[in-house]
């Protein structure tokens, strides 16, 4: 998949994720770079990817990025974590552009803001799993303590629109327990879902807890980076926003409303492998 095709600075943004929660990301990409064209792919078909194995996440990977490639992007954005922690190196290896992950801007954050070098990390099965936060935090600053939990049950209770119920609350006090026993002063979200239920994790692990924001950590890197190597847009026309899902559904509708905050109007259901 590596044609020796030069990115030029119209060509859109590719952002994809294994479904809704990497509108997080999309919002915050969109908030810092208003002028860009956005291409969004939302694997909704074969969501989660969070519960499956490594090897089963980097082929859903590959065909996502294969399908934004067809559509002519500068850039690509992995807006999953569970995806960034398993799959950079390949889609690295494997891409003509550049490619930027969760793991790496939310662990820079961490490790830059973290006092004590207490931190935590919550995340997906596949994400904790896979230690991706805790060796980049610790490549950084050796010096500090990483504890990481999955929180499985996060990712439905924010899809329900349940952020702010009181089954949510006792589901967050019992995951984040263990946080408030260690004394963390820093906590990653590491899980496009989770900046949802921010009020929420922010009430059970108190004020003085910073809370990491990966996708808004990777939206400050995409506009750097874009800027370092000249891709920022500068045409005239008014920026678009392709939304993309590989199924699209009554669900898909409700769920997305809640990440966008706002409906979204008619995404395209592609289907990955060009039977469209
Ligand atoms: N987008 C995924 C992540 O950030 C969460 C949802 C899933 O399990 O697919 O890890």
């Amino acid at each position: 998949m590596k044609p020796d095709n030069i990115p030029h600075c119209n060509q859109p943004i590719g952002i994809f994720d294994s479904g809704v929660g990497g509108l997080t990301v999309y919002r915050a990409v969109r908030d810092r770079l208003p002028g860009e064209n956005v291409v969004y792919l939302g694997d909704t078909a074969r969501i989660p990817y969070g519960t499956r194995s490594p090897v089963t996440v980097r082929r859903y990977a590959m065909e996502d990025a294969a399908f934004l490639m067809s559509r002519h992007i500068k850039l690509l954005v992995v807006a999953c974590n569970t995806v960034s922690s398993v799959a950079m190196e390949l889609l690295r290896d494997s891409l003509p552009i550049p490619v930027i992950g969760m793991i790496e801007p939310g662990a820079r954050r961490a490790a830059q803001v973290s006092r004590s070098g207490k931190i935590g990390v919550i995340g997906t099965e596949a994400t904790v799993g896979s230690g991706a936060y805790k060796s980049a935090i610790g490549a950084i600053r050796p010096d500090a303590y990483v504890v990481e939990r999955s929180c499985p049950l996060f990712v439905p209770l924010t899809e329900e629109g349940w952020a702010a119920h009181k089954v949510a609350e006792m589901v967050a006090a019992e995951y984040l327990a263990p946080f408030r026993a260690i004394g963390i002063d820093t906590l990653v979200l590491g899980c496009t879902h989770y900046p949802i239920l921010r009020p929420l994790i922010q009430k059970i692990v108190g004020p003085d807890v910073y809370l990491v924001d990966s996708g808004a950590s990777a939206a400050a890197e995409v506009e750097r980076l874009l800027r370092d190597r000249e891709l920022t847009a500068d045409t005239v026309e008014p920026p678009e926003t392709q939304f993309c899902v590989t199924d699209f559904g009554d669900r898909f509708r409700r769920v997305a409303e809640i990440f966008l905050g706002q409906p979204m109007d008619h995404p395209e259901t592609v289907d990955l492998w060009g039977k469209q």
